[in-house]
């Protein structure tokens, strides 16, 4: 199965080391912006209990969740400790005037990390 590229926000809304939530199709996603301007993408709820990761703390490529203070590698998916043990799924980005996309629904289970979208200039 093809992946499909969605648009998911504005490029202005999200400030540099920050995350938002998306919903698309039933499913919650977070995108996040680094301080370097790369967007990057994953699920929207922590791989520990179902809490949502648009309410933790972002910092220097880690998102931390609310709920217990676990961290992911919000780049590479990477779980980073206890009590998060299973990496957090990411998704492919890209920039296209000033709209962030995101690539959901690849099929294989394929682990797409790190490929920060850029803008384009
Ligand atoms: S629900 Fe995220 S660390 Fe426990």
């Amino acid at each position: 199965m093809m992946g499909q590229w969605i648009a998911a926000c504005r490029t202005d809304d999200i400030d540099p080391e920050d995350v938002i939530p998306f919903d698309h199709g039933g499913h919650a996603y977070a995108i996040y912006r680094s301080p370097d301007d790369a967007y990057y993408a994953t699920d929207g709820h922590c791989t520990h209990e179902q809490t949502l990761l648009c309410d933790g703390l972002v910092m220097g490529g880690v998102i931390e969740c609310p709920k217990h203070n676990g961290r992911f590698d919000y780049t590479s998916g990477k779980a980073l400790g206890a009590p998060v043990l299973v990496d957090i799924r990411t998704y492919p980005t890209k920039v296209m005037n000033g709209t962030v996309f995101i690539e959901v629904g690849a099929g294989g289970g394929v682990r797409t990390a790190g490929v920060g979208g850029r803008p384009a200039e």
